[in-house]
């Protein structure tokens, strides 16, 4: 697949503010869903705002679809459509009209068929002829994904597409995402739901304090740091854990009632056989077995330090 987005040691310093981006670089494949992950201040917003032409970066290059954001920038920005983080909508502005004007704001001619369209796959033609002020908070995102459509770009931005959506809607929303991307649109979101990224994404950024901490494969990314928990539960209380079993991994809970057990997934071996073997010759008699799998959200907090949002 080829980039469709390409980002050179990008940084910005705001004036008289932080290093938000710190040389950042990566390229975004053709059709593909990227989530960005970061705490609260990490960079996201202001990555975004570059790629679409609403910050100016204090360093580095970014390429849409080959066009330099700086000296081709009006094709660039013809390919690009941006979910803003804040919602911001004229508020007696009609949501048909609203999504035409857009589109006119971008250059490109009136076609109704098209923003029916838009407005029917976000099941916002009912509603198309409301003021904006009278739609629900997700109602009032749906129209701002419309306007960001309205010209059909290649590269769609939905920057925390989901914050403060019933999870009934967040579910719909991911059902539009995928569908545009069955349509050839490229989607980069951000978000902090952790949950959002493990289902939709086919590769997962990591951004921290300005750095790309990584950008892998979500598959990918879920197995290397796929670590599971074996928790086994004891039927009397444990003082300590029998020499014989202390080891990596292994730990006995404050009540001496559990013994937790972190392994790899992927070792030849786990010692799981080895471990209930102990237990068993020991007489210490297990009433329940239980085994949980990490999710993208300790990998992401291990990642971070655990202060993400
Ligand atoms: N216009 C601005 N002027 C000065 N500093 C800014 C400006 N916009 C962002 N910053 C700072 O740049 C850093 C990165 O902010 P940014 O909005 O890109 O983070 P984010 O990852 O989008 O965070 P969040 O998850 O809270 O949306 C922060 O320290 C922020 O305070
Ligand atoms: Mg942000």
């Amino acid at each position: 697949m080829t980039a469709i987005i390409e980002v050179e040691r990008l940084s910005k310093r705001y004036a008289k503010g932080p290093l938000a981006l710190d040389e950042v670089s990566l390229e975004v494949r053709e059709g593909e869903i990227l989530a960005l992950l970061g705490p609260n201040g990490a960079g996201k917003t202001t990555l975004i705002s570059i790629i679409c032409g609403l910050v100016v970066p204090t360093s580095g290059t970014v390429r849409v679809g080959g066009h330099d954001i700086r000296t081709d920038w009006r094709a660039a920005r013809r390919m690009i459509g941006l979910v803003p983080q804040e919602i911001a909508l004229e508020p007696f502005e009609k949501v048909a009209a609203a999504v035409a004007f857009t589109r006119g704001l971008y250059g490109a001619p009136p076609d109704p068929a098209w923003i029916e369209r838009v407005l029917k796959s976000l099941t916002l033609w009912d509603k198309r002829d409301t003021i904006t002020k009278a739609l629900s908070g997700g109602m009032k995102r749906r129209v701002l994904i419309a306007k960001a459509l309205s010209h059909r770009p290649r590269v769609l931005f939905l920057d925390e597409p989901t914050a403060g959506v019933d999870v009934q809607l967040r579910r719909e929303m991911w059902e539009v995402v995928r569908e545009l991307r069955a349509e050839g649109v490229t989607v980069i979101l951000t978000t902090h739901y952790l949950e959002e990224a493990e289902e939709m994404a086919d590769r997962v950024g990591v951004i921290d304090k300005g750095r790309l901490l990584l950008l892998r494969p979500t598959p990918e990314l879920m197995g290397e740091f796929g670590r599971k928990q074996l928790t086994i539960e004891l039927d009397r209380p444990l003082a300590a854990l029998p020499d014989a079993l202390a080891g990596p991994g292994l730990a006995l809970s404050p009540d001496g009632l559990r013994i937790t057990y972190d392994y790899d997934t992927r070792a030849g071996r786990t010692g799981i056989a080895r471990l209930l073997g102990e237990l068993a010759a020991r007489g210490i008699g297990v009433r329940d077995v239980a085994t949980r799998q990490s999710s993208l959200e300790e990998v992401f907090l291990n990642l971070v330090g655990g202060q993400a949002a």
